[in-house]
């Protein structure tokens, strides 16, 4: 069994290539990378940074994090790519069940949290059926840092009762198959990952089943980032809002938006940590 401590790990013997001769059983670790920020990276993942052999990287991990692994460490970015070749997810899930079987400890390092949008369930199952040992590191999902930069709580006594992140992703034009009415009660939040191209159409949904055009809604590009934009907006006029973003970016709607502020660079709830010494 794979240690539960994921910086410390015994030596063994490594074969890079030429089949599963290791001395020791590898493991893979999937872990949560934050939004951006190095500092909302958690400290368990810190670890398992600093214990990996071999790093399995999406597009949206900044190099600033990348750094924290040891330089001996393999990096691969598996990253989606408009052009050239990307991984299936059936051939990432390979890689992390060989790279384990050769005795390596995998760190498969993803955006936000592993099982908020990010396929980690998948990459989960693939383990289990391989029988390799599979740890996750939770991390801190983009819409949290987002409320937090912004000062939008995404509960509000009286205001939000709820919040439920959907995800956008659908063909160009069309609008995800969500439960419209259900979102559309009021005294919610309804945050939207991967939205920007489907604003238009999740706005049309979301007012048809009958909510207000002037409930307050926010967009938040790059979240946790020194390039870091806030846009307060309303759902009538989210579309024209989202229009022309390019970074990874989150629509909110609800009424607790209200209490957003619009603005560049990392929102003043988001200044940077203490340093340690000044925590004792
Ligand atoms: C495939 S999902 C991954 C979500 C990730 N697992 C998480 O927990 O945040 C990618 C989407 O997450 C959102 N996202 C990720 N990082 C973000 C950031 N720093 N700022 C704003 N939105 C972000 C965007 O909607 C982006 O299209």
């Amino acid at each position: 069994m794979a240690s539960t401590s994921p910086g410390a790990r015994p030596h063994r013997l490594v074969a890079l290539s030429g089949g599963p001769v290791a001395a020791a059983p590898g493991a893979v670790w999937l872990v949560g990378a934050g939004p951006g920020d190095p500092d909302l990276l958690t400290v368990k993942a810190l670890k398992a940074l600093a214990g990996a052999d071999v790093v399995v990287h999406d597009g949206l991990v900044s190099d600033e994090i990348l750094a924290l692994a040891p330089r001996r460490a393999r990096r691969i970015s598996v990253a989606k790519r408009r052009s050239r070749h990307s991984y299936a997810q059936e051939e990432i899930c390979r890689m992390l069940v060989a790279f384990a079987r050769e005795g390596l400890n995998v760190v498969r390092l993803k955006g936000g949290d592993p099982f908020i949008f990010g396929r980690g369930g998948e990459e989960l199952e693939a383990c289990r059926e391989a029988g390799v040992t599979c740890h996750v590191v939770p991390g801190v999902t983009a819409a949290l840092a987002a409320g937090a930069s912004a000062g939008a709580p995404l509960t509000h006594r009286g205001a939000a009762q709820a919040v439920t992140f959907v995800t956008g992703h659908a063909k160009a034009g069309e609008a995800p198959g969500l439960d419209w009415p259900a979102l559309a009660r009021a005294n919610q939040t309804v945050v939207i990952y991967m939205g920007v191209a489907t604003a238009a159409s999740i706005a049309c949904r979301l007012m048809s089943a009958g909510r207000a055009p002037s409930t307050p809604a926010l967009i938040v590009e790059n979240a946790s980032l020194p390039i870091e934009r806030r846009i307060a907006s309303t759902l009538g006029s989210l579309a024209e809002a989202a229009a022309g973003l390019e970074g990874p970016a989150l629509l909110m709607v609800g009424e607790a938006m209200a209490l957003a502020q619009p603005g560049h660079g990392r929102g003043a709830q988001d200044a940077p940590a203490p340093a340690m010494k000044e925590i004792g």
